[in-house]
């Protein structure tokens, strides 16, 4: 065998990456049905993508209505209100029994290479109780309506929030894809949601999905006294 050449003198310092090599920090992700336990860190979620939206002064949400709409007995994942949890982790997800025998939905695993390790600021009060270092990503709240027109049902898409530190890494892309996924496997027809007119950010994302927007619909919505008007006795 050769000897090796002598280091050329210009050659960098070894702790200095060459110009040409991109930085790679993995990120292991987790798609999975949520628990009871997930109530808490769901309804902050809630609570951001109301401020995000402005509209704080509507939310009167409390962990109590969340776990009875998602967790009461007679309630089924995807026959009623559901949600999905991206979570991720710096280290692989060992074999946890907890969410891997859920007989409703497999957990999907994905690994994602980011360029900078991602700092997160509320990591603490994001950490997944059931695991050493994980911490939940975004979240999307889904149930199932029907179309006569089309003779099927499909998904309503209620709630979609990737926190602030996670976002344009893919994350959003890969939940809004599970719950497609999920519809096509039960033979449904469409996934549907609405949007506020001044989330650009948004409607980009959903047109880099596949989505049309339908620019002709109108959202119509009877709310307070409008709705409590027709519950007087005929
Ligand atoms: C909208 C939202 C769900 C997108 O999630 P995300 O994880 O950031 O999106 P992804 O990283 O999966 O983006 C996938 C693609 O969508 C497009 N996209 C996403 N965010 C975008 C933005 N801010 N501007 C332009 N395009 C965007 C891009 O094409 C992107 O691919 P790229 O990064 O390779 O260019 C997230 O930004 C969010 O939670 N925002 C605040 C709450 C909100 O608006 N919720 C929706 C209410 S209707």
């Amino acid at each position: 065998m050769a000897a090796a050449a002598p280091p050329s003198p210009t050659t960098p310092a070894a702790t200095t990456l060459p110009e040409t090599a991109t930085p790679c920090h993995p990120m292991f992700t987790r798609i999975r049905l949520a628990t009871p336990s997930d109530v808490p860190h769901i309804l902050k979620m809630t609570y951001q993508l109301a401020v995000f939206e402005h509209f704080t002064h509507l939310f009167v949400g409390t962990e109590s209505s969340l776990s009875s709409a998602l967790f009461s007995p007679n309630v089924q994942p995807f026959h009623s209100s559901t949600v999905f949890i991206l979570e991720a982790s710096q280290n692989p997800f060992t074999d946890d029994t907890h969410f891997d025998n859920d007989p409703f939905y497999k957990p999907t695993m994905k690994v994602v290479n980011l360029d900078l390790i991602i700092d997160d600021p509320e990591k603490e009060t994001f950490r997944n109780q059931h695991g050493n270092d994980i911490f939940i990503v975004r979240f999307v709240l889904f149930f199932p309506n029907y179309s006569t027109f089309m003779a099927k049902a499909g998904f309503y898409v209620e709630d979609l929030f990737v926190r602030e530190c996670y976002r344009r890494k893919g994350f959003g892309k890969m939940l809004l894809s599970a719950v497609a996924k999920q519809a096509v496997k039960m033979g449904y027809g469409r996934v549907e949601w609405i949007v506020l007119d001044w989330n650009v950010n948004a409607i980009k994302f959903y047109e880099g999905m596949g989505a049309k927007i339908l620019q002709e619909w109108r959202l119509c919505r009877l709310i307070g006294d409008d709705l409590q008007a027709h519950g007087g006795s005929d």
